[in-house]
């Protein structure tokens, strides 16, 4: 689980290595400074030798320069490592999502995406940096001051292997306790973090719900149930501190009634016994280290494990090996079609759909909400495959072609399209790089943008905010199609892109495209007959089945769901236009 993350480290191996290196030496270097204070104590005080003082002085100094200059050398790398490493996963996952086809981003979702590219990065980013340093320096630190105690006198010494055990013993059970209650406090947060992301990208929605009470009694109602689980889990771990505490001053007091026998005794010194004094708050302090490692680590794994399920995760739709480049032109086969989503698997969305389009009609597709119209479409893009039968673009299975290829020649305006940061002009420019100003404008006067755009005040260079919030949806979507038609596809999908555009703009950009892109097959998907009552071939689908197909005319007569549509619509067309 942890090999796809650690393949990331790549280039930051060697600071890596070296925050450990330097790690070490700042430990070797501290570790030597008690136990020179006690030759101060013995040789230089006790003795009255100014000249030793000095000496052995000065020697700390150095020490505690060169220990000093170690640990900032170690916190330096540290940081260079863990930051390019926490650089390169984002880098990884967010390559990995580009790879992904619908079907994958379904599996996800948008949302949980996000949080594994931010929040669980920057967990992993914590606890490598905690690996690379602090697991270097606890264990080192507590087998360094044993044995340079053990070396001063051994007898003392175990007075610390006992302290250790009995506080190994305290923190494993501290950590079977703890370990579970902050593996739910992050579930927890991950549930937090969805309601969050929810309501702040939907705050219009919630606002025009007068919601924002009831959203925030949700809120606080999971922001009070993790609090209560980590004071719970804090409750638990804090039972260290007098535990701590205990060891240090049971240890002092041994080590001052041992220490003072054997000085009594002459085979202690009275400096040997201050470096005991450091030495213990040494052990305890990285002793201390450990329990937070330990909470660290297990925090961080559940990071690790939903970073890992993306990076492993295979696309489920990718380009063949050596995938035809070349679409031939834009007619459209069906074959017996079935095809249903991952997530409902029960029913399957279209059924056995048999469908024959020549290159350059104009098809409507008219058909009830859920009834299939955009599944039906999105398989001409091979946003999703099949799961039984064919889907021919240009006489070649779609499955043939490169994907992008595919793609550049189906250009599809999805449903819920979106524009980004940017100008408009860029924008356009999505569709196509090399479109010339002129292109640009020609493509918005087709699809009816031209008038408004050119009313701003920076025309074709107006700033679009981030998902076109400050356009208004018909505005939006007219930009949708002139992008879509920047890219002079051999197939022109508009899925339902004209909804919120008025009757007479929608008939005005139907003349546009009609007049345009000459030999393009264009599928208009649309809910009013009057939008698709011009093509060539109409194709009413019924719950995942194509329940007619033929022009206005011949649907009228013969189509009874036809017949109801257009009743309805005609007759309230009065307070409809
Ligand atoms: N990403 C998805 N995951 C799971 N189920 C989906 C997904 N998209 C659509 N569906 C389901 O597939 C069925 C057909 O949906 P589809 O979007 O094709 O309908 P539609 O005809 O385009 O409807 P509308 O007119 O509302 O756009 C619906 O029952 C819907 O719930
Ligand atoms: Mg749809």
């Amino acid at each position: 689980m942890i090999r796809p993350l650690l393949a990331q480290i790549k280039e930051y191996k060697k600071p890596s290595l070296l925050a450990s290196l330097f790690m070490f030496f700042e430990v070797i270097f501290e570790i030597a400074l008690p136990f020179l204070m006690s030759y101060i104590i013995d040789y230089g005080v006790n003795k009255q030798d100014m000249g030793n003082i000095t000496k052995y002085g000065l020697l700390m100094v150095v020490l505690a320069l060169l220990s000093l200059a170690c640990g900032m050398q170690s916190a330096r790398y540290g940081a260079l490592g863990s930051a390019g490493f926490a650089k390169n996963l984002r880098r990884a996952l967010y390559n990995k999502v580009q790879t992904f086809s619908f079907e994958n981003i379904d599996h996800f979702s948008a949302g949980g995406l996000v949080t594994r590219m931010m929040t669980d990065v920057t967990n992993v980013q914590n606890a490598y940096q905690m690996i690379i340093r602090v697991c270097v320096r606890a264990p080192l630190n507590l087998i360094f001051a044993i044995s340079v105690s053990f070396f001063i006198n051994a007898k003392m010494a175990m007075i610390f292997v006992y302290v250790a055990l009995f506080l190994a013993l305290i923190l494993a059970v501290v950590l079977k306790f703890a370990f579970p209650l902050f593996r739910k406090v992050f579930n927890a947060y991950d549930e937090l973090n969805s309601s969050v992301q929810e309501n702040i990208t939907n705050m219009r929605v919630v606002k025009s719900y007068v919601k924002e009470e009831e959203e925030t009694k949700k809120f606080q109602g999971a922001s009070r149930k993790i609090y209560g689980m980590f004071v719970k889990a804090i409750r638990i771990v804090i039972i260290n501190n007098p535990a701590m505490m205990l060891s240090m001053y049971s240890s002092f007091i041994m080590i001052s009634w041992i220490g003072a026998h054997l000085i009594v005794a002459k085979e202690f010194t009275t400096g040997e016994l201050t470096s005991m004094f450091s030495y213990t708050i040494t052990i305890l302090i990285s002793l201390m280290m450990f329990t937070m490692i330990f909470v660290m680590l297990t925090i961080s794994m559940a990071s690790v494990e939903r970073i890992s399920e993306v990076l492993t995760t295979q696309a489920t739709i990718v380009s063949p090996l050596n995938g035809l480049t070349e679409v031939k032109d834009g007619s459209i086969t069906f074959e017996h079609v079935d095809f249903g989503y991952e997530t409902s698997e029960e029913k399957l969305v279209l059924n056995d759909v048999n469908l024959s389009i020549k290159s350059g009609e104009v098809i409507g597709i008219l058909g009830g909400t859920g009834s299939g119209k955009s599944s039906l479409v999105q398989l001409l893009a091979r946003m999703y495959d099949v799961d039984a039968g064919s889907v021919k673009v240009g006489g070649r299975d779609v499955r043939d072609y490169d994907l992008d290829a595919l793609r550049r020649k189906v250009a599809m305006v999805l449903q819920t399209n979106v524009l980004f940061s940017g100008t408009i002009k860029e924008n356009m420019r999505w569709g196509n790089k090399q479109a010339t100003d002129e292109e640009i404008v020609a493509a918005c006067k087709i699809a009816q943008a031209d008038e408004f755009i050119s009313q701003f005040k920076d025309g074709y260079d107006t700033m679009i905010e981030r998902g076109g919030a400050n356009v208004s949806g018909g505005q939006r979507q007219r930009l949708c199609i002139a992008r879509a038609l920047l890219t002079n596809p051999k197939i022109l999908i508009l899925d339902d892109s004209t909804s919120a555009v008025d009757t007479k703009t929608d008939q005005l950009i139907r003349q546009g495209l009609a007049a345009s892109l000459q030999g393009t097959t264009k599928i208009i998907i649309s809910q009013r007959i009057s939008s698709v009552e011009d093509a060539d071939r109409i194709i009413v689908l019924d719950d995942g089945k194509i329940n007619g197909l033929g022009s206005h005319e011949e649907l009228l007569q013969t189509n009874k769901i036809y017949q109801e549509v257009y009743e309805t619509q005609t007759k309230g067309s009065d307070q409809d236009d």
